[in-house]
């Protein structure tokens, strides 16, 4: 088994590091210490699954040979998951009306979900990205007649036909919530409610132009609030960006959620997503967490990874449309022990911040099923097997400062 650069011991080893250094509660089997035991007393530890794991069935790159291995690493090391894709309106809800739903992959996740006892977070209702085209239409003229093909192609780029009224889009939004929210009440504990509105870019623009914005306006996001709040009263309900590494980005974040927080808007957590480099170092998680914990709500991290790719290193984007150039050029030097490093030092932020931090999710259980796979950003490969970074967030609750 390989190295860490901070502790130079063996897998093993740390397990035993764990289980004989940790005090009373974190103690953890000796033999196979797993990410959700070792910080059971701190946070939890959850992954994104996608359909394949959810189902158990072949999928997309990965034969089912493969996704059975998928599963059994997913219930080993995870007792929190989030569906990577499911919920999102483009696939839960692809056409208008009633029968517009397709709850099937999204039941499979909750009942995956239930069946092994996780925390199961609900991903994701009101979004600029991933929404078909007729949630924007305007019924007159109908939106057939102006080009599109309503539900039929969603894709990235942005609609450009006649538009809904204001009234209208908010109907929508309010039966979408409605209906998602409402079927899985009791069961998904956590919904990211509204995700990535905020505009990056140090201009003075908080929100990203978004048609959610142009047509409803800024109240959209505590409308979706309110509307989930009413639909599931119990549901923790997540604002979710990505970026907020960055103090301009971050900033914005506060503002808007301490403005929700004066009118009353019932978010309840603040999510960040941490699609982060190697570059970002324990001093930079560490103060991101310190001003996001002014706001007074737990923070999650929804969806962790950290790329190791030669391009990758410029930015902290979560766009798909930007990801092929962010995962080409292969892997930075001595990738592996980059990417150890900089888990450990982000696993000391997080233990620091632990009052705050509730929730770690990583965005896929490994490299191979990872949206970012070229850049081998997670802590198994794609065999399965954990890869030195795994050593080193093991080993930080073996330093002195957390025992
Ligand atoms: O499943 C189909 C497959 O049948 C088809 O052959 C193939 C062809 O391209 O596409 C497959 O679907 C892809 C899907 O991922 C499953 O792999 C979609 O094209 C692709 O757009 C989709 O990308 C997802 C992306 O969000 C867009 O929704 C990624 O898996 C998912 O990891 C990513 O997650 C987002 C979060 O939701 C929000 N924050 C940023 C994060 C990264 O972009």
């Amino acid at each position: 088994m390989m190295k860490t650069q901070f502790h130079a011991l063996p897998f093993g080893a740390i397990a035993l590091a764990v289980a004989l250094f940790a005090d009373g509660a974190t103690t953890v089997a000796a033999e196979n210490p797993t990410l959700k035991d070792v910080f059971k007393d701190h946070f939890m530890v959850g992954t994104a699954i996608n359909r394949s794991i959810a189902t158990g069935s072949a999928g997309f790159r990965r034969s089912l040979e493969f996704v059975e291995k998928d599963i059994a690493l997913t219930k080993d090391q995870f007792n929190q998951i989030t569906a990577e894709n499911d919920m999102k309106w483009q696939l839960i809800h692809p056409r208008e009306g009633a029968d517009g739903y397709d709850f099937k992959p999204a039941d499979a996740f909750v009942d995956f979900g239930v069946s092994n006892q996780m925390y199961l977070v609900g991903h994701t209702l009101v979004w600029h990205s991933q929404t078909p085209n007729w949630v924007f239409a305007g019924t007159n003229p109908p939106p057939a007649s102006v080009g599109g093909v309503p539900g039929a192609r969603p894709g990235r780029g942005v609609y450009t036909g006649p538009r809904a009224s204001r009234d209208e889009l908010l109907e929508r939004m309010r039966d979408h919530i409605h209906t998602v929210v409402g079927r899985y009440k009791g069961r998904v504990k956590v919904w990211d409610v509204v995700n990535e509105a905020i505009a990056d870019g140090a201009g003075t623009n908080i929100l990203r132009e978004s048609l959610w914005l142009q047509i409803i306006g800024p109240d959209f996001i505590a409308r979706a609030f309110e509307y989930a709040h009413k639909a599931d009263p119990d549901a923790i309900l997540r604002y979710n960006d990505y970026g907020l590494e960055n103090p301009v980005k971050r900033q914005k974040l506060i503002t808007l959620i301490r403005s929700f927080k004066e009118q009353g808007v019932p978010v309840m957590a603040v999510g960040s997503q941490a699609h982060i480099n190697v570059s970002t170092s324990f001093e930079t998680m560490d103060q991101a967490l310190t001003d996001m914990a002014t706001l007074g709500l737990p923070i999650h991290i929804t969806e962790l990874d950290i790329n190791t790719a030669a391009s990758g290193q410029r930015g902290t984007g979560a766009d798909i449309g930007a990801n092929a150039s962010l995962t080409e050029g292969g892997l930075i030097s001595d990738a592996d022990r980059k990417l150890a490093d900089a888990y450990a030092g982000i696993f000391r932020a997080f233990i620091k911040h632990r009052d705050a931090v509730k929730v770690i999710t990583f965005w896929g259980v490994n490299d191979a099923v990872s949206w970012r796979r070229s850049g081998s950003p997670l802590l198994f490969d794609g065999n399965n097997q954990p890869k030195p970074a795994f050593d080193a967030v093991l080993g930080v609750l073996t330093e002195p400062d957390f025992k």
